[in-house]
């Protein structure tokens, strides 16, 4: 039987509350598909400052690395609004990111069939269905490029640096690749390659990688043409891939037309085994405590992580028939609708178990 070794970092705001949801649902998929987890708790962000002075100890990531996969919650909160940049909680996100090399990014956006009237997006530009694949690069580019301050003609002023070699784009692009090789076999490269030379290193790369794949039809947008034919006919896009920065915003413009934050997973991987995986939206601090946050992104990232790290695709396939059917009825907050029942937090995470 195989036994898991899981790193929880539950993180801040409605990290915790979320999490523990998911680690239910995975215990219960593991008695049913005949394997076992076993739990080991580490810090990262807010937490991780009040207890230890920084957002990402030594510590969390010795045992994010002698671990088979990562769960987050998620981080930050107005609570830390005044750490300087690199001790910020989302420094935090951004050292674990590197530290474990998680150079890919896999953000679906995929419509439940009953939540399709939550899109903001009309019916019939949605289509029957919406299953977008967002491949964006996480570890390099302008968030990981030489910033800093400086002085122009005498006014203060800041700069930061978007930069791609080769081999970062290289690999980024194969994932993509192989990603819509078994899909629907269309990948588009977004970049500004009118304007950015590290955007034209980008498309030549692709361009180049593109002839590994003979069979994946390929083409380039440019990130504003993209983000606008995103909601003019989202249903052209089969994978995207991308840059950081652009991947960061695009991700969260096609989650909204999936119709709630509250529900997209990701999954961030390496060359290895290893992956990271947490719903997309934030700590939402506003609503943390209060039994009312959604905790299907991050049950749909155990799912995700089932998939990709642990080679668990059955039970991967089951957690999201279950999340699909229990939306039939039920529904958290920020998805009601009226006619279905409303329920909290852990009622959401009991559900889902009882229909697995
Ligand atoms: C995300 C978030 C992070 C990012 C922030 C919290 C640093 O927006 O994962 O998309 O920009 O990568
Ligand atoms: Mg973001």
């Amino acid at each position: 039987m195989a036994d898991y070794k899981i790193t929880l970092l539950k993180g801040d705001g409605i990290g915790p509350e979320i999490v523990n949801q998911a680690v239910k649902v995975l215990d219960k998929a593991s008695e049913k598909f005949n394997f076992s987890v076993e739990y080991v708790e580490a810090l990262l962000g807010g937490c991780a400052i009040d207890a230890t002075g920084v957002p990402l100890p030594d510590e969390t990531v010795e045992k994010c690395k002698a671990s088979d996969s990562v769960l987050l919650g998620a981080v930050g909160g107005p609570k830390w609004d005044n750490q300087p940049g690199n001790n910020r909680p989302e420094a935090g996100l951004l050292g674990i990111r590197g530290a474990l090399g998680l150079f890919a990014n896999l953000r679906p956006s995929v419509i439940f069939g009953p939540l399709k009237s939550a899109s903001p997006i009309k019916d019939e530009i949605i289509g029957g269905n919406l299953d977008i694949m967002i491949v964006r690069e996480l570890t390099g580019g302008i968030y990981f490029g030489k910033k800093g301050r400086t002085e122009v003609n005498g006014s203060p002023a800041a700069w930061d640096t978007e930069m791609y070699s080769v081999p970062e784009v290289e690999r980024i692009a194969r994932v993509a690749f192989d990603l819509a090789m078994k899909r629907n076999k269309k990948l588009t490269s977004v970049d500004k390659a009118n304007v950015l030379e590290s955007s034209r290193l980008w498309r030549e790369t692709v361009n180049r990688i593109s002839k590994e794949y003979p069979e994946v039809e390929l083409n380039h947008l440019y990130v504003d043409n993209a983000a606008m034919q995103l909601v003019r006919n989202p249903r052209q896009f089969d994978v995207i891939v991308t840059s950081n920065i652009f991947g960061d915003i695009l991700s969260d413009e096609a989650s909204m037309i999936a119709g709630s934050i509250g529900m997209l997973a990701s999954a961030s991987l390496s060359d290895g085994k290893l992956g990271l995986y947490e719903p997309i939206h934030g700590s939402a601090p506003d609503i943390a405590g209060q039994g009312i946050a959604n905790p299907l992104a991050t049950i749909l990232s155990v799912a995700m992580m089932l998939r990709y790290s642990l080679n668990q695709p059955d039970a991967a396939d089951a957690i999201e028939t279950a999340v699909a059917k229990v939306l039939e009825t039920h529904r958290t907050p920020d998805i009601y609708e009226e006619g279905f029942t409303k329920v909290s937090t852990d009622e959401m995470g009991d559900l889902v178990c009882q229909a697995l």
